[in-house]
């Protein structure tokens, strides 16, 4: 292992006002989002939209990484080059999502498990081989009447520890994504107290497994009331309840936090990431960026909507998210950005 060459890839990955590109779905998750509006599913329809968001014209002026699926790290676009060469020619770079997915935990109603630690030191092996130089693996936690239980948050921590070691063994920076879920009627204080809960012991098994923080991305959830809740706090008090939450529990070693948007709308996402900047950003010890999948893809998937003859518009307004992202992370975005 090259500790500093990993050091170097997970700096890089924050740096500036860039964030990384989600384009890590599933099949399945693709697939759902595709039905949505009326896309076919299939392999060259996914391979299509991805060739899009990766071939998008000044991509690498906001985006420092995209992370990958395993199905599209293996594909080429039309003319035959490989996505992960796209990126790398573009100055991206590649990363993959290698969780195996959520199971249901046994004996924990309404919990999940994320699996994929059976074999996983040789995958990571041939996704490096493949050209990633970093990986993604996400663990959710809900909240409810009595979860996430103890044994849940312990398991998916040490799990998420696990696939950290392994993946700095083989030179891949691990982007370590616990997640704690929007559903719910949950007040702001309930998440922020979960997602503290949640983040001491996910660093708390980072350390017994000897992971290196400087070489690790956070990607956490922003500090949200439940979708459900009552009680829908501003951008400014969502701010300061996630930022003094992650001060509580993320070491100062850890170079950056980039944000998933778990279902956010784009704007909201992008205004309350924003809102970080202009109040802590002068006092933060790390980097706070953003690594959104819905929030940065959505709008420019529904301008698509498999329509060959939308791919331009579709990808201006990937740029557009991009950029109001950026903003947000220099603390610059107005929501007339939106509309200019
Ligand atoms: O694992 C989920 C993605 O990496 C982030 O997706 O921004 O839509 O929550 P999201």
């Amino acid at each position: 292992m090259n500790i500093q060459a990993l050091i170097n890839t997970a700096s890089a990955l924050v740096a500036g006002d860039k964030g990384l590109l989600a384009m890590d779905e599933s099949t399945p998750t693709c697939n759902k989002r595709f039905a949505a509006l009326g896309i076919p599913q299939d392999e060259e329809m996914r391979r299509d939209y991805r060739a899009l968001l990766i071939t998008t014209p000044g991509l690498s002026a906001g985006i420092s990484g995209a992370i990958l699926s395993d199905e599209t790290i293996r594909q080429r676009t039309k003319e035959g080059t490989s996505f992960v060469n796209v990126l790398i020619d573009s100055g991206i770079l590649p990363g993959i999502k290698v969780d195996l997915g959520l199971k249901d935990m046994a004996e924990h109603p309404g919990e999940k498990i994320t699996e994929g630690l059976d074999g996983l030191r040789e995958r990571l092996m041939e996704y490096a081989e493949l050209g990633a130089r970093f990986a993604k693996w996400r663990a959710v936690f809900t909240i409810g009447e009595g979860t996430p239980s103890q044994s849940c948050i312990e398991t998916n921590a040490q799990d998420l520890a696990r696939y950290a070691a392994l993946c700095q063994e083989v030179g891949l920076v691990p982007v370590v994504e616990p997640e704690v879920l929007m559903d719910g009627a949950h007040t702001l204080e309930q998440c922020s107290a979960v997602t503290e809960e949640v983040l001491h012991e996910v660093f708390r098994h980072l350390y017994a497994q000897s992971v290196i923080l400087e070489a690790i991305i956070l990607k956490p959830n922003m500090v949200l009331p439940g979708l459900a809740c009552s009680e829908q706090d501003s951008a400014n008090e969502i701010a300061d309840a996630t930022v003094t939450c992650l001060l509580q529990a993320v070491p100062v070693a850890v170079p950056g936090i980039a944000f998933l948007s778990g279902g956010q709308p784009a704007e909201l996402a992008t205004l309350r990431l924003n809102a970080m900047s202009v109040r802590c950003k002068s006092r933060l010890p790390w980097a706070l960026a953003f690594s959104f999948a819905r929030a940065l893809q959505q709008p420019a998937l529904e301008i698509w909507a498999g329509q060959a003859t939308q791919v331009v518009a579709a990808q201006s307004a990937l740029i557009h998210r991009i950029r109001c992202n950026q903003a947000a992370r220099r603390g610059d975005y107005h929501s007339t950005d939106e509309h200019s």
